[in-house]
């Protein structure tokens, strides 16, 4: 179950590879526009404000992301000439991007931080390119953090004796790829494509801020596994090691996040 209040802690440095990402798209007038693993919905509603004409679509898989998102789509949906509306041209859908079938040529696909989650995502790609209308653009970010001790922790703790027999099930988040690996498999398919990483040094606050934001993205399927008694004692388990790994400092607590961006074009 994902909690958009927890994931939303954290917004403005989870924004910041989505604005990154979009701004490679130079789209300057596309009709249909699909936000695929929308989460909450304030980063696709910013997809309807940048493009007036564009009918925008978000989708996500759970139904507390698509409950808040729904929420934000009628209060954005002001007329477009009164301030930031989006003029009823937002909506949200609940659906696995797995099972996402446009009924019609889409111009810009989107998906922000969502692939990690779908396992064999690269089989997906080709039908994703497969939607593009001519001159349309597909753009999507993923994680590649997995050596970080953010995760490194995780796996031992979930590896350990103690955790190990109520753990054995659960489905961690994966990674990118070798973004060379989307760079062949898109341009193999005809497309132009603009691939690049990036590691962001966050500087987070507050108390704990790794534990937190790892509460609302990657720890996530492991607390859903564990009663409250036993999801408390994993995390302050995890939160005694990951303080020493990302040490708190005078100006706040470092967390060092390699993402891998892929922009491609269909001429
Ligand atoms: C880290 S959040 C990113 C949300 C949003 N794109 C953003 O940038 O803030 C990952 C989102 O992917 C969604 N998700 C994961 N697997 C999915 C799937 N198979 N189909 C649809 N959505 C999925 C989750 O529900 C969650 O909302």
């Amino acid at each position: 179950m994902w909690d958009p209040a927890q994931y939303l802690n954290f917004a403005d440095e989870r924004g910041r590879p989505f604005y990154d990402l979009v701004g490679r798209i130079a789209a300057s007038d596309p009709r249909h526009v699909v936000d695929l693993g929308c989460g909450p919905g304030q980063l696709t509603a910013s997809l309807a404000r940048r493009w007036p004409a564009a009918d925008v679509l978000g989708i996500d898989s759970s139904a507390e992301m698509i409950a808040a998102a729904q929420q934000l789509a009628t209060q954005a949906s002001a007329p477009p000439d009164a301030g930031r509306g989006t003029g009823g041209r937002l909506r949200f859908v609940l659906r696995d991007v797995r099972d996402w079938r446009p009924g019609h040529p889409v111009d810009v696909i989107v998906s922000n931080a969502v692939l990690q989650w779908v396992p064999g995502h690269t089989d997906l790609l080709p039908l994703w390119a497969a939607s593009l209308a001519p001159d349309g653009w597909l753009a999507f970010q993923v994680p590649g953090n997995f050596d970080q001790p953010s995760h490194v922790v995780l796996r031992d703790l979930i590896e350990s004796p103690r955790w190990r027999p109520l753990l054995a099930d659960v489905e961690l988040n994966r990674q990118a790829e070798n973004p060379a690996r989307y760079v062949d498999l898109l341009a193999r398919l005809g497309l132009t494509v603009d691939a690049w990483e990036t590691t962001y040094l966050h500087v987070l606050r507050g108390d704990d801020p790794v534990t937190q934001w790892y509460k609302g993205t990657g720890l996530r399927p492991v607390l859903a596994a564990l009663e409250p008694d036993a999801a408390d004692e994993f995390t302050a388990e995890y939160s005694a090691r990951v303080r020493v790994a990302y040490p708190l400092e005078p100006y706040g607590t470092v967390l060092p996040f390699r993402r891998v961006f892929v922009v491609a074009h269909k001429r």
